[in-house]
């Protein structure tokens, strides 16, 4: 079992391990932590869908609890009320009605001219360079931003949310941490600590919503209702916290995977420079190919057995998508990079009735902004005597920093007429 990824070469090790665990122990269950962890593609399937028996509520964490935890409704996490990622049905279904039309693909399609619009002034700030950090410069400002404006928080702050997620994703859990975690009160006030801060910062936000409502998602929740009845503010900035994070951390990995992708695939990327038409498939390849969440966690509400293997009832069950994308028994060459491949029912976003919410956006922006940077930044590729630098864990598969280079040019905006 590897625990903590840092460079490309552990990447390859993890999935090398996936392939041995597929062949030979496809429901593993980890001695060291007790642990499951299911690799194939139709139990991972089976695993994410089947809410009767895998349940998305999170076992509470010893010392994590704080001034925060004031939802009295059941399955709140530590330091946060009610995540919709974390609920169960019924309540599921109501949460998640709440937000589901702001996010389909024609309530979004109005967001494509503000995305690109975006993207051309992150890359008038780099072209003439010919090198930036890909992250800083581009993955991380674009879905940031766009989250920012449709939630309605100030994009002064983004500093802010970068400091928040860093804190919470970028040195994620290792299994061994996780029990460490449980077992050591000081890690979790930790992570409480930065709940805090981020439940501080938009109960302020909300408040001012309440007394003068904008056009913005953030009063959107402060007026929906629930079978007649407004929602509890703490479950409201829940709303808010988990929008705000999921809004942008996974985004931000795809558009540097894809970048990887095409930089080690050149002849991918000079296809998708002759047929942009070919872009919407190769975003599906690289969510596929280098899927951004590694891994889901639920915990079993009774005994179940998978593939002839039985797991008690309470124990905690990772399903590596990460694997399931990479398996031979659905994918033909898995392990090959094909931007046209189809079909491509890959499990990147998951399945299920907590299938990602945020699928439509994370699409709209990659397949607006990756034909910006292919057309507009020749010879893009990344920085062979530069190092990259991996999120550290295993529950997202991102960089922190990714160096690049390209043929520089004038910004669009120098160029006269
Ligand atoms: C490439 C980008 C993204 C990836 C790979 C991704 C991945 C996922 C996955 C795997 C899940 C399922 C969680 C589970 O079953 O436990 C999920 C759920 C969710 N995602 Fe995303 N996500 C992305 C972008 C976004 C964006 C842009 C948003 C928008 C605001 C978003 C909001 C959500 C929400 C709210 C849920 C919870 C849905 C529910 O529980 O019903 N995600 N995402």
């Amino acid at each position: 079992m590897i625990d903590k990824i840092s460079t490309l070469q552990d990447v390859q090790d993890l999935y090398a391990w996936f392939q041995t665990m597929r062949d030979t122990q496809p429901v593993w269950r980890d001695e060291r932590s007790g642990f499951w962890h299911i690799f194939r593609f139709s139990d991972v399937n089976t695993v994410i869908s089947d809410y009767h028996t895998f349940s998305s509520a999170r076992p509470r964490v010893a010392g994590a609890e704080s001034a925060t935890t004031t939802s009295t409704q059941e399955n709140s996490t530590p330091g946060f009320g009610k995540m919709l990622t974390q609920i169960d049905p019924p309540l599921h279904r109501h949460y998640r009605n709440l937000v589901s039309p702001s996010f389909t693909p024609r309530a979004l399609s109005s967001l494509a001219e503000r995305i690109a619009a975006i993207a051309q002034e992150l890359v008038d700030k780099v072209r003439a360079r010919g090198h930036m950090d890909f992250v800083t410069d581009f993955a991380y400002p674009l879905p940031a931003t766009v989250i920012a404006e449709m939630l309605g928080v100030p994009l002064s702050d983004r500093p802010i949310f970068k400091q928040w997620a860093d804190g919470l994703f970028a040195t994620q859990l290792s299994d061994a941490d996780i029990e460490r975690f449980i077992n050591q009160p000081a890690m979790a006030q930790q992570f409480t600590r930065i709940a805090e801060e981020m439940h501080d910062y938009f109960k302020t936000l909300l408040e001012e919503r309440h007394h003068q409502p904008r056009k913005d998602m953030m009063s959107e929740l402060l007026a929906a209702e629930i079978e007649g009845e407004r929602l509890h503010l703490e479950d409201v900035i829940s709303f808010c916290i988990l929008l705000l994070l999921a809004g942008h951390v996974t985004t931000t990995n795809l558009l540097s995977q894809a970048i990887r992708c095409f930089s080690e695939h050149p002849a991918a990327q000079d296809q998708l420079r002759a047929q942009p038409g070919l872009m919407p498939g190769a975003v599906e390849e690289v969510l596929r190919y280098a899927s951004p969440v590694w891994r889901l966690l639920r915990t079993t509400k009774s005994a179940v057995t998978l593939n002839d293997i039985t797991i008690p009832a309470g124990s905690w069950v990772f399903s590596w998508l990460a694997s399931a994308n990479r398996d031979e028994r659905q994918f033909s060459e898995p392990e090959q990079f094909t931007i046209t491949r189809t079909p491509n029912h890959h499990l990147s976003f998951g399945h299920g009735i907590h299938f990602c919410l945020g699928a439509p956006l994370a699409r709209l922006e990659a397949c607006t902004a990756l034909p910006i940077l292919i057309e507009q930044l020749p010879d893009l590729r990344v920085a062979p005597d530069q190092p990259s630098e991996l999120l550290e864990g295993i529950s997202l598969f991102g960089f922190q920093h990714l160096p690049i280079t390209f043929t520089a040019a004038l910004p669009t905006t120098d160029i006269k007429e």
